[in-house]
């Protein structure tokens, strides 16, 4: 039976970026999104540095957090030692409950647009819960390849209920066949156990 991933979260029936950010702006209160993420059981974080950690084998290794959120990405990667690692979201209401000492710098931005850092800049990219329903779309993808260096990791999910509805799939396809990088891992993670959401779960070598 087909799974009505659209209706499972109020969140997913957004579609601008002004609704989203006033949605995070409520959710965020009295640390709400936090104690949600606990309740949904939703693992993608901890799923993803499990991955991630196989490959990345430098701890000093440059990390950007794309939609770092509250920083429950950043979080799991301090606990496997990773400690050079920046975080950008483009809600400073989320930004504003990341716990100290996670993040070497935090920036809000949009990852929808053109990005301000330079070419090969990070060693590893981690984007996790943010290509979902109204949030940053496929072509996000190009300036974080951009932004990394040849031979770096960029490691993410893709909630399933929007994976072809926007394009992920040819995507995807696209960058593996023009040799912007090579998928190491693909598979469908538990992502928000207690809502029975799943996600792709991708990790890509970037070869430039
Ligand atoms: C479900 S949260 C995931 C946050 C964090 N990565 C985690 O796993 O808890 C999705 C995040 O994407 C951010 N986001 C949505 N659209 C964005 C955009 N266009 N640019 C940057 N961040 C965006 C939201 O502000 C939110 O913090």
């Amino acid at each position: 039976m087909k799974k009505d991933i659209d209706k499972k979260l109020d969140i997913y029936k957004l579609t601008t970026p002004e609704e989203i950010l006033k949605y995070y702006q409520d959710w965020t209160k009295k640390d709400k999104y936090n104690q949600d993420m606990v309740h949904l059981n939703y693992v993608a974080p901890k799923e993803t540095v499990l991955v991630l950690k196989k490959y990345a084998l430098d701890s000093n290794c440059k990390i950007l957090d794309a939609g770092c959120g509250t920083g429950l990405v950043g979080v799991e990667l301090k606990k496997f030692g990773y400690s050079n690692i920046d975080g950008v979201d483009f809600s400073q209401d989320m930004l504003d409950l990341v716990p100290k000492n996670i993040y070497k710098k935090i920036e809000k931005i949009d990852l929808n647009k053109p990005l301000k850092f330079n070419n090969n800049m990070y060693d590893v990219i981690t984007c996790v819960g943010t290509f979902t329903y109204g949030h940053v779309k496929s072509h996000a993808l190009d300036e974080l390849i951009r932004i990394t260096k040849n031979k770096g990791l960029i490691c993410f999910t893709i909630n399933e209920g929007i994976y072809e509805k926007y394009g992920f799939d040819k995507k995807i396809k696209e960058l593996t066949n023009n040799k912007s990088w090579n998928v190491k891992e693909f598979f469908k993670s538990n992502y928000i156990v207690n809502k029975e959401v799943n996600a792709w779960l991708c990790l890509a070598e970037i070869v430039k």
